[in-house]
């Protein structure tokens, strides 16, 4: 298959190529599209051939439920059984924006879609090419972060054509997502309302709303956002999460050590990756670090704790935890 790469103004969207992109969409294809958080990689929500495309093409395995993208409220409602008080106060100050809200399904919300579960995941992206292009589609737009199960998501084009150069029908290419991380997902079919992921928008900016609401799965064990009991985020060189000396803990490894830490540290390792300033520009590179110190052929990777501080901090360290499979010196 030939993959067709748009290049789309996000300051300046050409009508011509986001209707070429929505086409595509409407005819059960698949497009990966630019977000504030990361790249996804979308298709029909209604369309369950499409659908299942997704899963085939990021090899993800099919109990885990895809998000449903729309360009307003009123789409919204047609995907849930209702929406209520919670979620409207959620939406009017979330939306558009890095926010996945959980709530009962209704029946336009298929299997496929949702695993098979009794909810569904909405969300509202305030990427001005993502919000045109789900509005030119006229559906509901399902779509997982742009990356082969298993990889870093993507937050540039560059790394989606890596992944799927040749395997989807399109890539929409507007440059570096905002955020870099993917969005906060809360589950509102429970009381009081969980988050299940954290991101950009933080536990204690819901709590302006909902005052009880808390971080957490099901509470016995079993992992209620099924994608996060996967290994996730992961480069190929081992990633171990630094607190103390950088320099003490490099001596303890052999080979192409990488370094990511803040721009004003002077130990740099054999590859220096930056990681800005503070936690907002950590979050924002994060993946792209990651991937990018494979790519300098890194042996191990040795990245800074974050050092706090910013309403994305919990999920930098989420993702990045992950990343390193829990270790932290
Ligand atoms: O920022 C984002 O959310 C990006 C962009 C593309 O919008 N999307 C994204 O999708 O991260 P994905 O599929 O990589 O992550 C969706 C997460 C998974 O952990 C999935 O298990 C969970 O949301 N999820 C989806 N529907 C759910 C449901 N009904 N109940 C519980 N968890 C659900
Ligand atoms: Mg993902």
């Amino acid at each position: 298959m030939k993959t067709e790469i748009l290049r789309i103004d996000p300051l300046h969207i050409d009508g011509e190529a986001l209707a070429h992109a929505a086409l595509i969409l409407r005819r059960g294809g698949l497009v990966a599209f630019p977000t504030e958080t990361v790249y996804g990689l979308g298709a029909d929500a209604d369309n369950e051939t499409a659908v299942k495309s997704i899963f085939a093409a990021k090899g993800r395995p099919n109990d885990n439920p895809l998000i449903i993208h729309v360009p307003d409220i009123a789409l919204c409602e047609s995907y849930v059984e209702r929406i209520d008080s919670e979620a409207k106060r959620l939406m009017e100050k979330f939306w558009g924006g890095p926010l996945t809200i959980i709530m009962k399904r209704s029946k336009r919300a298929k299997d496929c879609v949702t695993a098979g579960l009794s909810t569904v995941a909405i969300r509202l992206p305030s990427h001005s090419v993502a919000h045109a292009l789900i509005k030119e589609a006229k559906t509901g737009i399902a779509a997982p972060s742009a990356n082969l199960s298993g990889k870093p998501s993507p937050t540039i084009a560059e790394h989606v054509i890596v992944d799927f150069n040749g395997k989807i029908d399109c890539i929409v290419d507007s440059g570096a997502s905002q955020y870099g991380l993917e969005s906060t997902v809360i589950d509102l079919s429970v009381r009081p309302p969980r988050i299940l992921r954290p991101g950009a928008v933080s536990l204690d900016m819901i709590r302006e709303i909902l005052p009880d609401a808390c971080y957490g799965g099901g509470g016995d064990g079993v992992p209620k956002s099924p994608g996060m009991k996967y290994k996730h985020y992961a480069p190929k060189a081992p990633v171990i999460v630094v607190s103390g000396e950088m320099e003490e803990e490099a001596k303890k490894h052999t080979g192409r050590i990488c370094i990511l830490d803040y721009d004003d540290q002077t130990y740099k390792g054999d590859v220096f990756l930056s990681c800005g300033q503070d936690d907002v520009d950590y979050g924002a590179r994060l993946f792209y670090l990651l991937r990018m110190a494979d790519q300098q052929g890194a042996d191990v990777i040795l990245a800074r704790n974050p050092k706090g501080g910013a309403p994305i901090t919990d999920a930098l360290k989420n993702r990045l935890y992950k990343s390193a499979g829990g270790v932290i010196v």
